[in-house]
């Protein structure tokens, strides 16, 4: 096996997973632009071939299931060479509204369907998408719970919680992973459970590390977004915050010119080296994204590199 392919363990579970895993949101086409199935499918065909075998999907990658369909398509007949992992407890309704319901029975449902989408009996890891505030989070995970005891899933999950959330969680299923937002700008999720992963050896598979394209440093200062691009909601995409991560990117350029490498591919291997990270989960749309993430797997940072990008992130949080 290359290094590339080499394999993480997550968590306490037996699961092997690439360290980079393709993140199926863009694919869903709920909010990226331009996307095609064509384009999608080759994604994930290119992700296979990139030595990728974790693919994260959710019941709400999609108003009616098109990120678990497109998915379906490519690995049918290689359902032993994959980690599926999905999602349940958010759906879009008839007005394609984001709707959070972490009840015992739509958590029942939304893993039955997911299933049928995927064409597979069992999938490896099934997470709540996120805490419903209107249902204590011991019932959802009650019925996490249920999902394994039922065989749909080998291993429950729990997405966007923090350090108590996740101990009451764990109070009715035991999880074997976590799945916060974390990236270089973002790391706040993470510290708030960090400990406590690391004493219980629940893996981290992380999200937005490329802040949907924001630390690809691909988008220059000036860039014209379009009107309908959603990114543009996001306080990092607006004003100082945006000038100062463009600040940050003109350094991580020259380090990854120093380096051989992009600044996509320096920023993942960034967070892969971060403590109790066991996953990057990477969005894309095109296969040459996922092709460009994927070789960030190899890369090793010594002690002064990430020193200097720590460094650097220090002086952007100081006033
Ligand atoms: N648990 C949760 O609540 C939650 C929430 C969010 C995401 N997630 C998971 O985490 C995954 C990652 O998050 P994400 O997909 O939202 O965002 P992301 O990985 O931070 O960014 C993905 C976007 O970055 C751009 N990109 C990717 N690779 C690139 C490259 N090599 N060069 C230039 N641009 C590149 C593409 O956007 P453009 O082509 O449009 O520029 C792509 O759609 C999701 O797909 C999903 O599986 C989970």
């Amino acid at each position: 096996m290359n290094d590339s392919a080499a394999r993480r363990q997550l968590g306490t579970s037996d699961l092997q997973v690439s360290a980079v895993g393709l993140g199926c949101w863009p694919i869903s086409g709920v909010s990226s632009l331009g996307v095609t199935d064509q384009q999608s499918l080759a994604t994930i065909h290119a992700a296979l071939e990139a030595g990728i075998n974790f693919f994260d999907t959710a019941y709400s990658y999609g108003y009616d299931g098109e990120a678990d369909r497109l998915l379906a398509t490519v690995l049918a007949g290689r359902r032993g060479d994959v980690v599926l992992a999905s999602k349940v407890g958010i759906y879009f309704d008839a007005a394609r509204q984001r709707v959070v319901d972490g009840t015992p029975e739509t958590i029942l449902e939304h893993s039955r369907t997911v299933l049928r989408r995927l064409r597979v009996e069992q999938i490896d890891l099934m997470y709540l998408h996120q805490p419903d505030p209107r249902v204590p989070i011991e019932e959802s995970a009650g019925a996490m719970a249920e999902v394994v005891r039922c065989g749909w899933a080998r291993y429950a999950a729990v997405s966007n919680v923090d350090a108590q959330q996740l101990s009451r969680f764990q109070s009715e299923c035991p999880v074997v992973a976590v799945q916060p937002p974390f990236n270089m700008l973002q790391q706040q999720s993470v510290e708030k459970i960090r400990e406590t992963c690391l004493q219980q050896q629940i893996g981290i598979a992380c999200y937005w590390v490329l802040m949907k394209g924001l630390l690809a440093g691909k988008l220059a200062r000036d860039h014209q977004f379009h009107p309908q691009d959603r990114r543009l909601t996001y306080e990092i995409y607006q004003g100082q915050a945006w000038q100062r991560s463009q600040d940050l990117l003109d350094k991580l350029r020259e380090l990854a010119g120093e380096l051989g490498c992009t600044v996509a591919q320096l920023v993942i291997a960034w967070t892969l080296h971060q403590p109790g990270i066991s996953v990057a989960l990477c969005g894309a749309k095109r296969p040459e994204q996922i092709e460009e993430t994927a070789a960030a797997m190899p890369i090793r940072l010594d002690e002064k590199q990430l020193a200097s990008i720590d460094r650097w992130l220090e002086d952007l949080r100081s006033p």
